[in-house]
């Protein structure tokens, strides 16, 4: 493989991916591929299948057909896909699970471990690390994100945006090879956002491919390679921001940036 065609190949390609619940068809039909490097940012109304899509990509949920590849392990769903034994497809799965680190809107920390409890936990237990490897790990990404100083505190004893930065640091001591952060900063009070964002902001500068679903428009502009609007489960717009911000043709989407900026 050539150099450039290596730059190419996705590290996370979606194709044709269906997910109901009961009767409510969620997800219709989603194909979509994310570069190494590449930051995508998800905007969509409340409802329109951006959670769901983030969990099917990190197999919270199975959809119903499709087909999911994150870093070169491939898991497919209903019947033209799905073509592996079930043992070698729970093994797919784990892989693609631990390929993609969460990042939630409620921050999801253990409220009665320590930050750096939190932060080793997955580690030791899941990449079998030793717990001093796993603490020299953590306290690197405990002081990336500005959190050394609270590393023996509780999560209770933490601002809604110093939980969140903990909960960044957790995803990373997993060394996922893609972030998936779905609202990070929705449930924080407006003052709190930034030191978030800007914790964001600093990972795609590294360089590392991330799906953000996010309400703030203005960070998505700045941020993201390219947007991707959800509307009723299928990709209404798909494009780098100058374009779909400057350029959209869609009514839809005129009307969901008019409604949340
Ligand atoms: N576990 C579930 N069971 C039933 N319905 C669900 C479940 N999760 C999500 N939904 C429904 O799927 C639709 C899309 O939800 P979601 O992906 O959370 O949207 P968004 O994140 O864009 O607000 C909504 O109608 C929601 O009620
Ligand atoms: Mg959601």
């Amino acid at each position: 493989m050539t150099k450039l065609q290596a730059a190419k190949t996705p590290i996370i390609h979606i194709e044709a991916l269906h997910k109901s619940f009961g009767p409510l068809e969620v997800l219709k039909g989603i194909t979509l591929s994310a570069a190494e490097g590449q930051v995508i940012c998800i905007l969509g109304s409340s409802g329109s299948g951006k959670s769901t899509l983030l969990r099917c990509v990190n197999l919270l949920e199975q959809p119903q057909s499709g087909q999911i590849t994150v870093d070169g392990e491939t898991v497919g769903f209903g019947n033209s896909f799905d073509v592996t034994n079930a043992a070698e497809k729970r093994r797919r799965i784990q892989r693609i699970r631990t390929a993609t680190g969460m990042v939630f809107q409620n921050f999801h920390l253990w409220s009665h471990k320590t930050v750096l409890q939190n932060v080793i936990e997955a580690p030791i237990h899941v990449l079998g690390l030793s717990r001093d490897e796993a603490i020299s790990d953590a306290e690197s990404l405990l002081e990336k994100v500005g959190l050394l100083d609270k590393r023996d505190q509780y999560p209770a004893m933490l601002s809604g945006g110093q939980q969140q930065r903990a909960a960044i640091a957790r995803a990373l001591a997993m060394k996922p090879r893609v972030l998936l952060f779905d609202e990070p900063t929705s449930a924080l009070d407006p003052e709190l956002v930034g030191e978030v964002l800007k914790v964001i902001r600093d990972l795609a500068q590294e360089g590392r491919t991330m799906l953000v679903v996010t309400h703030e428009v203005g960070f998505a502009r700045e941020v993201a390679d390219r947007i991707i609007f959800l509307h009723q489960g299928v990709i209404e717009e798909d494009g780098p921001p100058a374009e779909v911000f400057g350029n959209s043709t869609s009514a839809r989407f005129r009307q969901f940036i008019s409604r949340v900026s």
